[in-house]
C-alpha cells in the first residue's frame, strides 16, 4: 500500500504517537547498562508506553513476539528480547520501537554503547546518526527519494562504513510498512517524489565491515554475515511544504 497524504487529524495523532515513542526510547537509553537483559528493556518499554497511553505496534506484527527489537553487536535489526541475553560492557545496543496512537503508527530506533565504548564503535554510532540527520535535512518540501538516499550514503561512504542494502526505510502511518521504500544508498533526482503530507521512516543501518546480512534460525534476528558490528538509527518524519518535521522527538 502506497503511503497516503495524511489529514491534519492523522498528523496530530502521529505527533503524539511519535512523542510517546521518543519518550520511551529516551527512558530505555538510561537503562542500557552492562548486566541488564534484553527482555528487561522490552518489559520496561511495554510498561512505560502503557503509562503514557500508547499501544505497541510491533507485538504480533507478522507474529513478531515482543513490543521492542533489541539488536546487539553484529545483530543489525529485529533482535528478539530474551531473558538469557545479558548486555555486556562495550556492547553496541540498538533499540527499535513502534507506537500506535488513535490508529496511527510511528517507528524509530537508536543505538548506543553500554558502559565504555571503543573509539571505533562510538564513531560508527555517531556516523550512523549523522547519516540519518543528513538524509532528513535534504528534505525541503517535495523531494526525490534518491536525494535522501544519496545524502545518507555520502556520510557513511566518507567513514568507509558498510551500508546495509537489503533493508530500507519506508512509508509509515496507517501501517507500519507502507510504500515507497527508502534505501540508504542512491542517486540524487531519482526515485519517487515524496510530497507534503506524506510520512516516512528513514533508517540507515551501517557496519564496521561489509554490508551483507543473514537471518538467524529464529526467523527474525538479522546479523551481518561477516560478524562486524552494526548501528541503526531511525526517525519517522512528515514531509512539509518547505522542510521535514521529525515526529519521533520530544
Ligand atoms: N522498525 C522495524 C522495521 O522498520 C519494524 C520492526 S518489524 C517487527 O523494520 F516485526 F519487529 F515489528
Ligand atoms: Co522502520
Amino acid at each position: 500500500m502506497m503511503t497516503r497524504i495524511k489529514t491534519a487529524a492523522e498528523i496530530q495523532a502521529m505527533r503524539e504517537s511519535g512523542r510517546m515513542l521518543a519518550s520511551v526510547l529516551n527512558y530505555l537509553s538510561g537503562l542500557v547498562q552492562p548486566g541488564v537483559t534484553t527482555k528487561y528493556l522490552a518489559e520496561n518499554a511495554k510498561q512505560e508506553l502503557q503509562r503514557l497511553g500508547g499501544q505497541p505496534s510491533f507485538l504480533g506484527y507478522y507474529d513478531y513476539p515482543d513490543v521492542l527489537c533489541v539488536s546487539v553487536n553484529d545483530e543489525v535489526v529485529h533482535g528478539i528480547p530474551r531473558t538469557d541475553h545479558i548486555v555486556k560492557n562495550g556492547d553496541l545496543v540498538s533499540l527499535d520501537f513502534g507506537v500506535t496512537y488513535r490508529g496511527m503508527i510511528t517507528d524509530a530506533a537508536v543505538s548506543q554503547v553500554a558502559g565504555s565504548a571503543s573509539g571505533q564503535v562510538q564513531a560508527l554510532v555517531t556516523a550512523t546518526e549523522r547519516a540519518l540527520m543528513a538524509g532528513i535535512s535534504v528534505i525541503r518540501g517535495p523531494t526525490h527519494i534518491g536525494d535522501i538516499a544519496a545524502a545518507v550514503q555520502a556520510v557513511l561512504d566518507k567513514g568507509r562504513y558498510g551500508i546495509v542494502r537489503d533493508l530500507v526505510g519506508h512509508g509509515v502511518g496507517h501501517a507500519l510498512h507502507e510504500e515507497p521504500n527508502i534505501p540508504n544508498y542512491g542517486k540524487k533526482g531519482t526515485g519517487t517524489l515524496l510530497v507534503p503530507g506524506m510520512t516516512v521512516a528513514i533508517e540507515p543501518m551501517a557496519t564496521l565491515g561489509r554490508y551483507e546480512i543473514r537471518t538467524d534460525s529464529d526467523g527474525w534476528t538479522i546479523r551481518t554475515k561477516d560478524g562486524s558490528l552494526a548501528a541503526h538509527f531511525e526517525h519517522t518524519v512528515l514531509i512539509t511544504e518547505d522542510s521535514a518535521e521529525i515526529l519521533t522527538t520530544l
